[in-house]
């Protein structure tokens, strides 16, 4: 047992099974208190079970650490408050929120069902909101406290996830209003890709070619929940963990800005102006297209 987190109180969603449940047993293993919320579904979220979430309990209390199960779906506002109201409950504070649940529906876009993108969003978007919601209640009050949300590399785009991709992209614009609106509180929020083995990401649809363990992920993620993240001002920030790799995804900003003259633009003088002025700026999934479809057709997996 390790002390880096020592006297910390941190809830984890998605803590039964892979990348979730290796980050609930690392930070207990570094000393935090641990809420180990698991609604216990699926891969595509169905049929929950409580069992998943009090496995892994018992496995934090056989090492010697200190755990509690919520079973709760925290893709509504109830379940998002009560995996808060069961760390203030039982432990008495709460220092950090680390939301890792989620699920798959995968579907090319022009055949998505309502009930294809619906779940997929709630659990994963809405599902960071509701405990991001409760928890930053309490932080504001301490007046200290860390928000981890999960995204995806997918945030770039999809070719037949749009509803996942979509979904991680409003993740990292959630984490980026967290950190900016609670900044002054002393509270942080950072946003984790992770690339791991996991039930999950044996499914998909690409080889993917740098991966690691979900331990090497947890890793990261107690860093970030510890205060010497804090102490070194790591805030609004996107983190590619995948193996041995760690990796800062860039701020979204301008890259090329025209000003109109004399009257303002017209469809026809942009037409003119922009593609030797502002132009594109280069997609690189669109520039890997083409491989990936290549792959697909000769029965491989392609690389992502
Ligand atoms: N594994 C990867 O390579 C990879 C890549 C990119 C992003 N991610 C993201 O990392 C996170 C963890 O993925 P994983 O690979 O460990 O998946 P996983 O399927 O192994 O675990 C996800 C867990 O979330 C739980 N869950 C689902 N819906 C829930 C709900 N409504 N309430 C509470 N719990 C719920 C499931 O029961 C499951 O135990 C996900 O957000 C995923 O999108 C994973």
């Amino acid at each position: 047992m390790g002390n880096f987190l020592a006297g910390k109180v941190v809830a984890v969603t998605g803590a039964g099974r892979g990348i979730g449940r290796a980050v609930a047993v690392a930070a207990a293993a570094e000393g935090a208190k641990v809420v180990v919320n698991d609604y216990g579904v699926a891969v595509d979220g169905a049929s929950p079970t409580s069992e998943v979430a009090e496995a892994v309990v018992k496995e934090i209390e056989a090492a010697g650490g200190a755990a509690v199960a919520v079973a709760d779906d925290i893709s509504t506002m109830a379940g998002g408050q009560r995996v808060v109201d069961v760390a203030l409950s039982s432990y008495g504070r709460l220092d950090g929120v680390v939301c890792v649940a989620g699920i798959l529906r995968e579907r090319m876009l022009f055949n998505m069902a309502e009930e294809e993108w619906d779940p997929v969003l709630a659990t994963h978007l809405k599902g960071t909101f509701t405990v991001f919601r409760a928890a930053s209640a309490v932080m504001r009050k301490q007046r200290a406290g860390t928000l981890v949300g999960f995204t995806s590399g997918n945030h770039q785009g999809s070719v037949s996830q749009a509803n996942y991709s979509a979904a991680k992209g409003g993740i990292i614009s959630l984490v980026r209003s967290a950190a900016l609106g609670l900044d002054k509180y002393g509270v942080t929020a950072n946003a984790v890709a992770p690339v791991a083995r996991t039930r999950m990401s044996a499914g998909v649809p690409t080889e993917l070619t740098e991966i690691g363990e979900p331990e090497d992920v947890a890793a990261f993620v107690v860093y970030l929940l510890s205060d010497a993240a804090r102490d070194a001002g790591v805030t609004g920030q996107v983190y590619t963990v995948a193996g041995p790799k760690i990796a800062l995804w860039a701020q979204p900003r301008e890259v090329r800005a025209a000003y109109a003259e004399g009257g303002g633009w017209t469809p026809e003088r942009i037409a003119q102006a922009l593609p030797g002025s502002v132009g594109t700026d280069p997609m690189p999934m669109l520039a890997r297209l083409a491989a990936m479809e290549a792959a697909a057709r000769a029965g491989e997996r392609p690389n992502a």
